[in-house]
């Protein structure tokens, strides 16, 4: 019995698709949001959250596979293009699919497997090592979902689709002609994923492939070839089940940046930082920056090195080093504790705590 019972008559039933309807920009949700107040409304509150064992007796993992879908949302598509080693060539989506880095630039994908039945892409990129990775747009959705039939290796999904292969430059496996980016890929890292509940069987593959080189629509990327514009990209996300998610409106929100948000009255107000064990007060507005000589680190990083990456954070840091230099021992023990040379601070880790810790007094 097909998984989806009288899907034609379903969508009949749907308003057809609105192609007037394209990207446009709108305010955040809430304009007036202020620093520390949390969610813009209070509708969250209404409801209890419960917890989801995934290996709870009796829950098979394909309802772990429908929460996780419909949970992890929405996903972009990898529209992967590979050849086998005897050269048939395949092509199929995946929504497991990510970048990971830039520099090089590093792709994952997750290929799912049944106990020895691997993917055709997953046997392809894991035997030859190469791929080609291809956004799906608005314009060839329906020809990319037909790639995702369940068909046995040697099927050509190329020719069942009608999509265009183009010859590839650095890689066997061609790319999509109607995709407005392409990557040529090659493997560089892959790990087999085992069930929990039954330790012999294979689930699935996570790929780590790295991209050589890029092809994009030229219409459809800047002057400068650095950005894509998503109103001509229109890219096609993965939400839950067998939904497809359009990318018809977005916002714009600048990310916030420390050294500045941290002289705001109220920022300062809500007294965000950690302190150490000995919870020692000190004064040090004599700096004219905010000082904070037991913090550990802030709260608005995942860690202190996500800290260091952020040029704009470490000047802060290197000016009130520089400042604190200057206070002589003496005015630091009028604010009733000496300071030492160096410490560790609002979220930047000086890089030596431990030598800092020696000068102290
Ligand atoms: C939008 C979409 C996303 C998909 N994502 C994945 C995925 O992330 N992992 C996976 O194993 N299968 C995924 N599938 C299913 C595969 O595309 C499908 O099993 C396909 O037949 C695999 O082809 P192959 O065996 O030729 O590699 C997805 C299907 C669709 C339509």
């Amino acid at each position: 019995m097909a998984r989806h019972p009288e899907f034609t008559s379903l969508e009949a039933s749907r308003p057809p698709f609105d192609a007037e309807h394209t990207w446009k920009y709108t305010q955040v949700p809430d304009i007036k949001w202020k620093v520390g107040s949390g969610a813009n409304n209070d509708e969250w509150k209404n409801h209890k959250k419960v917890e989801l064992n995934p290996y709870e007796e009796g829950r098979p993992a394909v309802n772990n596979y429908k929460t996780l879908i419909s949970a992890i949302t929405p996903r972009p598509i990898g529209f992967i293009s590979s050849i086998s080693k005897d050269g048939k060539r395949n092509l199929a989506p995946f929504s497991y699919f990510n970048m990971a880095n830039h520099d090089p630039p590093i792709f994952t994908i997750g290929f799912s497997a049944s106990g020895d039945q691997k993917k055709d892409s997953c046997n392809n990129v894991l035997e030859t090592g190469e791929l080609t990775i291809n956004i799906i747009s608005e314009w060839f959705v329906e020809a990319a979902n037909y790639c995702a039939i369940n068909s046995p290796p040697g099927v050509d999904e190329w020719k069942l689709s009608g999509l265009t292969p183009v010859e590839s430059k650095l890689v066997k496996p061609p790319h999509v002609a109607e995709s407005a980016f392409s990557i040529e890929a090659k493997l560089v890292a892959h790990h087999e994923w085992k069930s929990k509940t039954e330790p012999t069987k294979t689930t699935g593959f996570l790929v780590i492939v790295e991209g050589l080189t890029f092809h994009v629509r030229e219409d459809v990327i800047n002057e400068e070839k650095t950005q894509l514009d998503v109103s001509k990209l229109k890219p096609v996300s993965r939400l839950g089940g067998i939904t497809y998610g359009r990318t018809i409106e977005g916002y714009e929100k600048p990310r916030p940046n420390y050294a500045v948000e941290v002289e705001k009255p109220e920022v300062k107000e809500l007294k965000c930082y950690f302190q150490d064990r000995r919870k020692r007060e000190r004064k040090c507005d004599t700096f004219g920056i905010l000082l904070l000589p037991q913090v550990e680190y802030i709260t608005m990083g995942s860690s202190q090195s996500n800290h260091r990456k952020h040029s704009a954070e470490e000047e802060h840091a290197k000016e009130r080093r520089k400042l604190e230099r200057k206070v002589s021992s003496q005015e630091a023990e009028d604010m009733g504790e000496s300071l030492p040379t160096g410490f560790r601070g609002e979220g930047f880790d000086n890089g030596k705590p431990e030598q800092d810790q020696k000068k102290k007094k």
